[in-house]
């Protein structure tokens, strides 16, 4: 979910529709906003739907306030709907609440709430809080404002980031973080609040990061005022200088955010790369594996936990990493891994792949990890994240802000930290020679030039093979080696944005199943470079044309045996087997973009997803 917040001397209003607009990739399915209005009551606009659903409700509050707050929500308790919708009034319609993430003990709070006289209007946790605020300042009014909300937060169980308004204190807003981002924009005589700095970069360069555990109480009369939620300790504020552009976060005249993401790839690949590769020197330069690289070379084992497409990301990892390194890595989801008392110790090395850095599975796993004394080390993309802080160590994937929802540049991105540390882990402990050493490294230097030229020789290509398949039912996407979790990322591209059923499999493991689907309807995507296997994938695809299977063929240049037996083909330079993941995404991403566009669907806000999710 997304938060916005303003006060200062512009309209609230507009601050703050703009603002929810940049964070609508958190979440989309219902919206809201409250300002202060000219009698000084709080006035709610709130909908089921998109940010322009909202803006089309709630016209009459422009130029009304110079203060106000909006959500956008990804549903957690309760179905999307008007009602359920944020902000959420108090009873006694004084207090508005905005809330990211969840309260675990919101049910027996409820029940102690009704006991005690109140009503409720939603299915939300969030209702219960903002009441539970109420009942503070009802019983206790010596607490103030800010310490209502600091005596209920001190009640409730869970994750989240809050934000509060209320009627008798007007031109002040209460913030909270414990889980989720909170980011408080300070400019000249405004403050913004957001879930990450995108709606106030026009504005400011200044911010906050709010830490876990911290309030601040924001109004023009006081400043910001930051103190700890558990002992109401005054905590200085940590100023930092934004890095981030506005034209980074906005469309540049692509048609969506996921086909600009698509084609920055030669460029983020390069950021990822930038400093690090040092080719004519025949290094990899790494702060973060540095520092620990005796810790990390002496694991018994790596334990690499991510989700969605990072942990497709770690499946890679592990194969490059066990080559290289020769290192034992398994790869976990971190749901699972978090819930399933896992055999970890001092002796093994977590590494936590994540784009946002906010994933709320991730997160507890780490936190897992750490406490049973692993050393965690992080890969994340959006600097200064919650992941990004509590990891021992790590290397940030530099891919740039990634607003499309299913990943694409942040998944090459790191795709290409993790070769950089495998082969960094594989030379230093001598399990990579370095004649292979230097070949590798120059191979992977050559990375984003293969990846410019897949993506201009297949971007029609890959376009009219989408106009074909619009109203395919099912995909089947198949390949080998390193490129058997490149299925898997090229299934989940193609049901995240077109809601076309696709699975992905190891090719070999087609017999085992999935050949039982194949008829002449069935659309078959099979990675076949040149290296690693290729002669087992040509028998492959001959069971699938013997069953009468539509083959769409990604291959390398030239590639004479499986393009001869296929329906369609992509073609993509060669490279390393272990660097070809990285060029086959592209003509991957490209295709379900295709048909996700051919078929009317909202590629950037795909839907029931969100970019970001901070809940379990
Ligand atoms: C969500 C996103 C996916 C992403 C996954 C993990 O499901 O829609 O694109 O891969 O979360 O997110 P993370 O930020 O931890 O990489």
């Amino acid at each position: 979910c997304g938060i916005v917040g303003y006060t200062g001397f512009r309209d609230a209003y507009d601050i703050v529709i703009s603002g929810l607009r940049r964070l609508e990739y958190r979440g989309y399915d219902s919206a809201g906003i409250v300002i202060d209005n000219k009698n000084n009551k709080l006035e709610v606009k709130k909908t089921k739907g998109k940010v322009d659903d909202l803006a089309e409700i709630s016209e009459g509050l422009q130029g009304v306030a110079h203060v106000g707050m909006g959500h956008t929500r990804w549903a957690t308790h309760g179905v999307p709907s008007d009602r359920n919708s944020h902000p959420h009034l108090s009873n006694n319609g004084k207090i508005a609440l905005i809330h990211n993430g969840i309260i675990e003990n919101y049910d027996t709070i409820k029940t102690m709430l009704i006991e005690n006289g109140f009503e409720f209007h939603s299915e939300t946790d969030t209702e219960v809080l903002v009441n539970l605020i109420q009942y503070f300042t009802d019983k206790s009014p010596e607490l103030g404002f800010a310490g209502a909300v600091r005596a209920s937060l001190n009640e409730v169980y869970g994750a989240y980031a809050i934000t509060v308004m209320h009627e008798d204190f007007p031109g002040e807003l209460i913030v909270a973080r414990l889980g989720s981002p909170l980011a408080i924009g300070l400019g000249d005589k405004e403050f913004f609040i957001a879930s990450d700095a995108s709606p106030f970069v026009e504005f400011t360069k200044e911010a906050v990061y709010l830490e876990e555990g911290h309030m601040a109480t924001i109004s023009l009369e006081n400043g910001v005022n930051i103190f700890t939620i558990k002992d109401n300790e005054k905590v200085e504020p940590a100023i930092q200088e934004l890095r981030l552009n506005l034209e980074q976060i906005e469309k540049g005249g692509y048609e969506h955010f996921m086909l600009k993401e698509i084609f920055e790839q030669p460029k983020s690949i390069l950021d990822t790369m930038r400093g690090r590769l040092l080719v004519n020197e025949g290094i990899i330069k790494m702060a973060g594996i540095w520092d620990h690289l005796e810790r990390i070379n002496k694991a018994e084992r790596i334990v690499i936990i991510a989700c969605g497409t990072s942990w497709h990301a770690g499946l890679i990892g592990e194969y490059l990493i066990e080559e290289f390194a020769r290192i034992p890595v398994e790869v976990e989801y971190a749901s699972e891994f978090r819930y399933r008392n896992p055999i970890i110790g001092p002796k093994d090395v977590v590494i936590a792949i994540s784009q946002s850095g906010e994933t709320a599975d991730t997160m507890a796993a780490i936190k897992l990890a750490k406490e049973k004394g692993a050393f965690v080390y992080g890969i994340c993309n959006v600097v200064d994240s919650s992941i990004a802080r509590v990891t021992d160590a790590g290397s940030y994937t530099h891919a740039g802000p990634e607003i499309g929802v299913a990943s694409t540049k942040a998944f090459t991105a790191q795709l290409t930290i993790l070769s950089l540390i495998a082969l960094k882990l594989g030379k230093h402990n001598g399990n990579l020679g370095n004649a292979e050493f230097m070949s590798l490294i120059a191979e992977l230097d050559a990375i984003p030039t293969k990846v410019e030229e897949v993506l201009q020789s297949s971007h029609e290509v890959a376009k009219n093979i989408a106009k074909q398949y619009v109203d395919a039912t099912n995909f089947l996407y198949l390949g080998r080696g390193y490129n058997f979790p490149s299925a898997l990322e090229g299934a989940l591209k193609l049901k995240e944005i077109s809601y076309i059923h696709a699975e992905g499999y190891p090719a070999a493991e087609m017999k085992h199943g999935p050949i039982a689907l194949i008829d002449e309807n069935m659309p078959i995507v099979i990675i076949a470079p040149k290296q690693g296997h290729y002669d087992k994938i040509v028998s492959n695809v001959q069971e699938i044309k013997a069953r009468k299977g539509q083959v769409i063929a990604v291959v390398n240049k030239g590639d004479v045996q499986v393009a001869s037996m296929a329906d369609h083909v992509i073609e993509m330079p060669e490279t390393s087997e272990c660097f070809s993941p990285i060029v086959a995404a592209i003509p991957l991403q490209l295709l379900s973009y295709y048909i996700a566009v051919y078929r009317g669907a909202n590629v950037d806000q795909p839907r029931n997803l969100a970019k970001s999710v901070t809940v379990e």
